[in-house]
């Protein structure tokens, strides 16, 4: 047992209003709009939550693409392998196996549903490459704008049906469950309607948490500044499982746009490495040169702890990341986004070395739940970032995030056959509670250093202890800061007490004090529970059969 005084329940006020669904689905990333579709095609009536408006979030963000063996010469057999060795001994091997020989034909329903992916030469979807790959099967659309096309598709196709009622600006606050312990809705302020601590009620038949990542605990990410963790922090407060959650990736190219910037980077796709682009040390040479087989396309935990390295190395800022031998016509067509990011901070890639850093990008852990994203909680389901399947294991590959979205929200349909009829919320009487939203700050640079791309034992001591003493400055003034900073705090204290439990390196967990992989102690999932405010960590064997 960890000490630290964590919400149990979020403080607000009693529900004001209520609205019922057959299902909630919570976010409009791949795997939100995907799981509302996949209600409706069961013609179940959809209420969908999302916290900022439709068409943004992660998903409208992923510049890379969405990997799937669909190119000649490739095959589900080698995706899995891929995976595998990226995922660093901690992959669920069947959840894998269902991802990658699934995937292909999801792609192509989803170009079928109207998502316009950019074609080769002969007509067939153009494919790169990205770190992790041994073969080109990285599929992309409008050049580096592969999340927002596949966002357009899916936000059409929701809005065009009349039984998925939308909710935007919707911060949901906790579970409701009733009186056999399943899952039976939500509560919710929508944001900006209202009064500042108004909340309302939603009952379904089904809740499905697609709330995203969790990289807004972290000074820097590539994440929108909403990727809160909520779905993580409200589901280990209904008493749900977590696992993997030591596992951050940082995304070691990162736009650098000074020492002091925070908050949402620009991130310089994986791609543009894919497409010839290399790192190099400040002196100009070649960075990942005979440090990795695959050198510049080596899986992206290697390079983003070689370019740390260099970093904290050199005393350098930054390295450069040099495209421009890629020339004009491939930035202007294939990078037209990431091109005009530079520009706007007065770098021209086509012609200059571009600074680059690693910074937060993607939780490989979450809640646990299957390939159907069924959870252990009756009512609840998760897909997306915020879900573990074991897909990911200590380090996800390229481009399978947005993949796992769409291919387990499809599959999520197999419980949506016969879901039980709605009933009543239970009176959950757990002591409610509030962290200041103030703090938000704190809990951001305490957790950037103590428990960010390397951590020690001394380092998430230390963390752990300053996140206690945040989690003393508690208010009943309910708001969106409020409870945005609860689950902040929340979710970084389980990312630093399960880096300090695991007691090794692997993947993106990098510990300084224990350099080497131990595959004879470390070949398990950490897993986290709250319970009575309380951290409860074990321990569980990998299924790899
Ligand atoms: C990238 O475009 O480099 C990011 C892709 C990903 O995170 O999967």
């Amino acid at each position: 047992m960890t000490e630290a005084n964590l919400v149990q329940k979020l403080h607000a006020s009693d529900p004001g209003w209520t609205i019922n669904a057959d299902v909630i689905v919570i976010g409009s990333g791949i795997a939100g709009l995907t799981a509302a579709l996949t209600a409706r095609s069961k013609n179940l009536s959809v209420l969908l939550l999302t916290k900022d408006v439709l068409s943004t979030g992660s998903t409208a963000w992923a510049q890379g693409g969405i990997a799937a063996a669909l190119g000649p010469g490739d095959s589900p057999s080698q995706h899995l392998n891929d995976t595998l060795e990226a995922g660093a001994g901690l992959c669920d091997i069947n959840s894998v196996n269902v991802l990658v020989e699934e995937g292909p034909a999801a792609v192509k329903r989803l170009i079928s549903l109207g998502a316009t992916f950019d074609l080769d030469p002969s007509g067939n979807v153009a494919l790169t490459r990205e770190g992790g790959h041994r073969q080109d099967r990285i599929a992309h659309a409008g050049g580096d704008a592969t999340g927002a096309e596949i966002s357009r598709a899916l936000v059409a196709k929701v809005l065009a049906d009349p039984k998925v009622r939308i909710f935007e600006h919707a911060l949901v606050l906790d579970l409701l469950k009733n009186k056999a312990n399943a899952v039976c809705g939500v509560t919710l302020h929508v944001m900006g309607r209202g009064k500042i601590d108004g909340v309302g009620a939603a009952l379904a038949r089904a809740v499905v948490l697609a709330t995203g990542g969790l990289g807004a605990v972290f000074e820097q990410t590539t994440n929108p500044l909403v990727a809160t963790g909520d779905g993580v922090a409200l589901s280990l407060r209904a008493g749900a499982t977590v696992s993997d959650l030591e596992f951050i990736q940082f995304h070691p190219t990162v736009l650098w746009t000074g020492n002091d910037s925070k908050g949402s980077q620009p991130l310089i796709s994986e791609a543009v490495r894919g497409e010839g682009a290399i790192l190099r040390k400040l002196d100009g040479s070649a960075l990942m040169q005979n440090l990795h087989p695959m050198k510049d396309l080596a899986p992206r935990d290697v390079v983003a702890h070689v370019v740390h390295q260099e970093i904290v190395n050199s005393g350098n800022a930054y390295v450069w990341l040099d495209g421009t031998k890629l020339g004009e016509e491939v930035w202007l067509h294939r990078f037209p986004n990431i091109l005009s990011s530079c520009r706007k901070v007065g770098i021209d890639p086509i012609t200059e070395m571009i600074p680059v850093v690693p910074a937060a990008h993607y939780a490989s852990g979450g809640l646990v739940s299957d390939m159907t994203g069924k959870t252990e909680i009756p009512g609840l389901f998760a897909v997306g970032e915020c879900a573990n399947t074991g897909v990911h294991g200590a380090n996800r590959l390229a481009s399978n995030s947005l993949l796992e979205g769409l291919v387990v929200a499809e599959r999520l349909s197999t419980h949506l056959q016969d879901l039980p009829k709605q009933s009543e919320p239970e009176f959950n009487s757990s002591p409610t509670n509030l962290i200041k939203g103030k703090v938000r700050k704190e809990i951001t640079k305490t957790t950037t250093k103590g428990a960010g791309a390397v951590r020690s034992k001394e380092s998430l001591t230390k963390t752990l202890q300053t996140l206690n003493q945040i989690g003393n400055k508690t208010t009943k003034e309910a708001s969106t800061q409020s409870w945005e900073s609860t689950n902040l705090l929340t979710v970084s204290s389980f990312i630093a007490a399960a880096a300090l439990h695991r007691e090794e390196s692997r993947g993106s967990h990098w510990r300084s004090d224990f350099p080497e992989r131990n595959d004879d102690r470390w070949l398990v999932r950490i897993i986290g529970k709250l319970q009575e405010g309380k951290m409860v960590l074990s321990e569980t064997a990998i299924k790899n059969k």
